[in-house]
C-alpha cells in the first residue's frame, strides 16, 4: 500500500484526505516513480477551490475534475518499475516529471485541445508513487530531489513567458509577484538567462535583499501609492516589458509604466481574475499583451539545461511531510512567503 492525499471534492482544505491506496501498476511505456519530492502550486489549490470556473467551480477545464484525485504536479523522484515495452535500464534513475500530456506537435503541445495535466486530469505526487510516461521522466537537473522539484510547473512558464517576449540583453523588464513560485524564476531567467535589467515587485521590501541575489537590479513595492512613478524615475522612462501573474491589482500600473510597442504577457492572477481595461491605453500605446499557460518540452529541456548550469537557482521557502498537507496549502496560501513549498513523501 502507499500512503496518499486525495481531493475529495470542490472545497477547503477539509476536502484534503489522507488515504492508503495500492501504488499504481505502470501501463505501457510507463515507468513507476516513488516521489521523493512534489513542489506546491496554486493550480492544485485553485482545482480543489473549484475557483478556475467562471459561473460555478471547476478545475481549469469547463468539464472539471474527477474526484477523488491525488493533486501535485512537481514531482521528483526515483524510477522503481517500468511497464510493458520497456527495458529495465530506466530503473533507478532520479527524475523530474515533464507536467502534462499533449497530442500536439513538438512546439505547440502547450495549446492543444487534449493536453491532459498530472494532478487534475491524471493522479499526481501527493503520494508516495506515481505512474507516468517514461518519454515525459528527464533526469534531474540537481542533486537533491528537493531543490529538483521547484521548478516543473512555475519555472516552465516563466521559461515560456520569457520566450514569449523575447527580451532583448539590456531591457528593463517588471516582474510582478516577484517573491512567488513563477516570479522569483522569471527574475532569474530574465536577468541571468536574458541579460535583461529587472525591476521586481513584491509586498514586503525586507525580500528586496534575497531578489537582488536572484538578479534583480532594483526592487519595488506593490504598496507604495507612488509605484509607477518609482519605476518610470528609475527606468528614465518607461519600460519594455512587464512579466505578470498578478492581474487586476498591478494591470493599471503595467500600462502606466510600458513604454509605446511595449509587452504585457500574463500567466496568472493572484491578485484578480477580472479588470478594467481602456482599449484606448492599449491601442494608442500599441501594447502587445500574450496569454500564458505553461509551455513545451523543448523549453523543458531548455530550463533543465539552465538550472544544471547553475544559471538558474531553487528558492525554496519550506518543506512539510506529506501527510500535513492541509497545512501546506493553507501556508502557501498566506503572504510573506519567499519561493516554493516542497511536500516530502
Ligand atoms: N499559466 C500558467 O501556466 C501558470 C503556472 C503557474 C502558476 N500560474 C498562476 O500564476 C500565479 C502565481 O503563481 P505562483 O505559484 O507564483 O504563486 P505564489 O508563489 O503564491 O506567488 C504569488 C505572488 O503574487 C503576489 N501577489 C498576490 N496578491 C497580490 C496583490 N494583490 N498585489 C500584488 N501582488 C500580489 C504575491 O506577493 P506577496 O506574497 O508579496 O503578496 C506573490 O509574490 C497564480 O495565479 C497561479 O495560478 C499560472
Amino acid at each position: 500500500m502507499m500512503k496518499a492525499v486525495q481531493v475529495t471534492g470542490y472545497g477547503d482544505v477539509d476536502q484534503l484526505q489522507v488515504v492508503d491506496l495500492l501504488p499504481p501498476s505502470p501501463k505501457q511505456d510507463e515507468v513507476l516513480v516513488r516521489v521523493k519530492a512534489c513542489g506546491i502550486n496554486n493550480t492544485e489549490i485553485w482545482m480543489r477551490e473549484g475557483a478556475y470556473g467562471t459561473d460555478e467551480e471547476s478545475g481549469w477545464r469547463p468539464e472539471g475534475v474527477q474526484f477523488p484525485r491525488i493533486p501535485g504536479s512537481d514531482i521528483t523522484g526515483e524510477v522503481v518499475e517500468v511497464g510493458s515495452g520497456m527495458d529495465d535500464s530506466m530503473i533507478g534513475r532520479r527524475v523530474v516529471l515533464f507536467p502534462f500530456t499533449s497530442s500536439g506537435q513538438d512546439g505547440e503541445e502547450h495549446i492543444a485541445d487534449d493536453m491532459s495535466f498530472i494532478g487534475s486530469e491524471y493522479d499526481g505526487g501527493y503520494a508516495e508513487y506515481v505512474a507516468w510516461p517514461a518519454a515525459l521522466c528527464y533526469d534531474m537537473p540537481l542533486d537533491s530531489f528537493v531543490d529538483s522539484a521547484a521548478f516543473s510547473v512555475s519555472g516552465l512558464t516563466a521559461w515560456h513567458m520569457n520566450e514569449q517576449i523575447d527580451i532583448q540583453p539590456g531591457q528593463t523588464i517588471v516582474v510582478t509577484g516577484a517573491s512567488g513560485g513563477v516570479g522569483s524564476l522569471n527574475v532569474q531567467i530574465a536577468a541571468n538567462v536574458h541579460g535583461a535589467n529587472v525591476y521586481a515587485i513584491v509586498g514586503d521590501l525586507k525580500e528586496a535583499d534575497k531578489l537582488k541575489a536572484l538578479g534583480a537590479s532594483r526592487v519595488f513595492s506593490y504598496r507604495s501609492e507612488t509605484l509607477a512613478d518609482e519605476i518610470l524615475e528609475a527606468n528614465g522612462g518607461p519600460v519594455d516589458a512587464v512579466l505578470d501573474v498578478v492581474g487586476d491589482a498591478l494591470f493599471k500600473t503595467s500600462f502606466e509604466i510600458l513604454k509605446n510597442g511595449g509587452k504585457f504577457c500574463i500567466s496568472g492572477s493572484a491578485g484578480g481574475q477580472t479588470t478594467h481595461l481602456d482599449f484606448r491605453t492599449l491601442y494608442l500605446k500599441h501594447i502587445t499583451m500574450y496569454g500564458s499557460v505553461l509551455g513545451t518540452r523543448e523549453e523543458f529541456k531548455a530550463m533543465l539545461d539552465a538550472i544544471a548550469a547553475g544559471r538558474i537557482k531553487p528558492v525554496i521557502d519550506r518543506t512539510f511531510p506529506l501527510v500535513e498537507a492541509r497545512a501546506a496549502q493553507t501556508y502557501f496560501k498566506q503572504k510573506g512567503k519567499f519561493g516554493k513549498i516542497v511536500l516530502l513523501p
